[in-house]
């Protein structure tokens, strides 16, 4: 095989985003053949260029019409979708979060590693953010000394009541099994993780619908506590404007933050620790170097995370974001959440059966109008029923 050709599972907000580059040739070597979605209107443009279009994603899976699929549909299909995929033979390409809840992701990569010849990756597409590639960096090099605390406040993803009345799915317990943590914060999850490793221990403060007229969160705090003895805190809102997006790292050798596109690192000339252990002053901090590290946003990261996805199916490249990899911020998202409804500290990793309970009991007790949409002859909901 020299092209992969690949089939587009969901045209809304970010399958047409996909297709249109894929379309415009941006990810060589592949080749955009089939579309599902569920409206024949979405469709209708992709027939006109020539490709082949599917009332769901089920149909298309089966088609044999090609190698891998990219599923960009909402979040309680993903594995249903992914399994039905690999069990086809094809390779998948999943939109974040892997699953709507850590159990379900845990069917999804069992699949995938019934078959170690398929690629299982997520569109992750942060990490090939350069500014994030070089704070891992930093972090990996020791550079920051022993890591002591790490901040993140991201509410910088305002959302308004249209943005959530403009799908059935969004902002249900039902169609999405979480709000700005699983939809809009996973991506700061999954970088979070990704460059700490998963949270040992995490207390979470959610609130639900605080600033919207939905039934989930649009509102957290989390404490965390990692492996090495840092301490960290997350906050996520979708109802600040402006929003902040801050990403503070202190270690003893120095405070790195990201913040309105600056990368900057207060570099302490000394171990602060060390120093603190041997200076005679009572309050002097050691002296430092003020140093800017000069970034450039990815112009395509999208594009970019598909290329390696079709150099891992062409090649045997590693990919960048692996499906495996996308466990620890679904994780991450549900047991913030489950922490403060049941006002307990979650110790990570976790069992997400306890969660997978939590959130049938929320669908149950919903109010709100439930999704009904199936993905083919595999009920939509019922990766919460299993
Ligand atoms: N990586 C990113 O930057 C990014 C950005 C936005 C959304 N997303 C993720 O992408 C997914 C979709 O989000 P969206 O905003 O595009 O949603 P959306 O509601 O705009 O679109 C979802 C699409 O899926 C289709 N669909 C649903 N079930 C289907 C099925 N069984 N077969 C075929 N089509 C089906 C719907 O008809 C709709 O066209 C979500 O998981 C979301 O978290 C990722």
């Amino acid at each position: 095989m020299d092209t992969v050709r690949l089939g587009l599972i969901g045209l809304g907000n970010i399958g047409r985003h996909h297709a249109a580059y894929l379309l415009d040739g941006k990810v060589p070597r592949c080749e955009l053949r089939a579309v599902a979605a569920s409206a024949e209107a979405r469709t209708a443009p992709y027939v006109a260029r020539g490709l082949t279009a599917f009332p769901d994603g089920l149909a298309l899976i089966r088609s044999e019409a090609v190698d891998a699929v990219l599923i960009a549909t909402p979040h309680p299909t993903h594995v249903a979708l992914g399994v039905a995929a690999l069990e086809a033979g094809l390779h998948v390409m999943v939109e974040k979060p892997l699953a709507a809840h850590k159990a379900d992701a845990e069917r999804l990569l069992a699949a995938a590693r019934q078959r170690p010849h398929l690629q299982l990756a997520g569109m992750f597409q942060l990490r090939i953010e350069p500014r994030y590639a070089r704070i891992r960096s930093l972090l990996q090099s020791g550079e920051l000394g022993t890591l002591q605390r790490v901040t993140w406040i991201n509410t910088d993803w305002f959302r308004t009541e249209a943005y959530y009345a403009s799908g059935g799915w969004r902002a249900t317990w039902q169609g999405e099994g979480g709000g700005v943590l699983l939809n809009q914060c996973l991506h700061n999850l999954d970088v979070l993780c990704w460059l700490m490793g998963s949270p040992r221990r995490v207390r979470g403060f959610v609130q639900m619908g605080r600033w919207h007229d939905i039934e989930v969160e649009d509102e957290a705090t989390a404490h965390l506590e990692f492996a090495g003895g840092a301490s960290g805190l997350f906050v996520g809102s979708t109802g600040e404007s402006p929003g902040t997006n801050r990403l503070e790292l202190v270690g003893t050798r120095g405070r790195l933050v990201l913040e309105n596109q600056r990368l900057n690192l207060i570099r302490n000339e000394f171990d602060a620790l060390e120093w603190s252990k041997t200076t005679t002053s009572g309050f002097t901090p050691p002296p430092v170097w003020n140093c800017e590290l000069p970034f450039e946003n990815h112009p395509a990261p999208h594009a970019a995370l598909m290329q390696n996805f079709v150099a891992a199916i062409l090649d045997g490249t590693a990919l960048i974001a692996p499906g495996e990899a996308g466990l620890a911020s679904v994780e991450l998202a549900n047991a913030i959440v489950y922490s403060s409804l049941t006002e307990s500290t979650v110790d990570l990793p976790w069992d997400g059966v306890a969660w997978e309970a939590k959130l049938a009991e929320l669908i149950s007790g919903s109010t709100r109008q439930k999704v009904v949409r199936s993905i083919g002859t595999t009920d939509f909901a019922a990766s919460f029923r299993r």
